[in-house]
């Protein structure tokens, strides 16, 4: 594990900070151990994965095989690079600064975010560990360093204030719990930083390849709904774009510098 990255991580589960035992990563106060795999740390409990995420870590595990395929190769043939280019644009990230993308895949869009400039302090944090594995040789395929770690974006093991942007694509809409993926956000994003949220709207699911659709659940309208309604009223310059012919939606606010509620 990249030794630097020790400061920044925290049990996600008691908030305290963790030491390193013989290559295990140990609670300071519970005794609680975490592994670290292949260098990636693994810090969420197992019991604690329940429903649509158990499911979709599971399903990315395997996914992950056509995954860069799919969103390389196949979606630019349908427009897709509008999307990564508007994303791209709208996204803040000034050279040098603390970027955490919750639910990295396999570093996709870092790598766009890169290709548009974006040179910065990358760390990425997802619940499949193939996703992560692949995002790995990924960013040394492409000369890109992130910082990655295993574990659940509705617990994410990272301190608070710590990242001058946190950015989410494209896993929320089946997350378990949105709220806590949001508040999650919030709490490990700097005051003052920016905060991004996308992913795709029923528009897309409705116009998407039938064979797409086959991976995720049913529609249910609900679901890709903006989560507008879980962003906390003392946030600033809250807005909801809608990109690539309202096919995705990206909602980008500042967390205020001073604690108001
Ligand atoms: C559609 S992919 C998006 C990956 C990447 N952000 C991109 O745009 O290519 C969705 C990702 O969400 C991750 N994911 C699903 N549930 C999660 C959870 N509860 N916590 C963290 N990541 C999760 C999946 O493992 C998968 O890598």
């Amino acid at each position: 594990m990249r030794e630097n990255l020790l400061p920044l991580l925290i049990n996600p589960y008691t908030g305290n900070s963790l030491k390193m035992d013989n290559e295990v990563l140990v609670d300071e106060i519970t005794g609680e151990r975490y592994n670290i795999i292949n260098g990636m740390p693994v810090l969420y409990r197992e019991d604690e994965v329940q429903g649509l995420n158990r499911l979709y870590q599971k399903r990315y595990d395997w996914l992950v095989y056509i995954y860069d395929f799919m969103m390389l190769t196949l979606s630019p043939l349908i427009g897709g690079k509008e999307a990564f280019r508007s994303i791209a644009e709208i996204i803040e990230i000034n050279r040098g600064e603390l970027v955490l993308e919750t639910s990295v895949g396999t570093g996709i869009e870092i790598k766009n975010l890169v290709d548009h400039g974006k040179i910065a302090d990358y760390y990425g944090m997802d619940i499949s560990y193939g996703m992560l594995k692949r995002c790995r040789r990924n960013a040394l395929k492409w000369n890109i360093d992130i910082k990655l770690v295993q574990g659940n974006a509705e617990t994410v093991p990272f301190k608070d204030e710590l990242f001058d942007v946190v950015f989410h694509i494209g896993g929320i809409n089946f997350f378990n719990d949105k709220e806590k993926a949001i508040q999650e956000m919030i709490r490990v994003a700097k005051p003052g930083a920016r905060i991004y949220i996308c992913d795709e709207t029923v528009t897309q699911i409705e116009k998407q390849p039938k064979i797409i659709s086959l991976f995720y659940q049913k529609p249910d309208p609900e679901v890709y709904e903006p989560p507008l309604k879980f962003i906390p009223g003392n946030m600033l310059n809250v807005v909801n774009h809608m990109l690539w012919d309202e096919k995705m939606y990206l909602i980008s606010f500042q967390k205020p510098e001073v604690n108001s509620v």
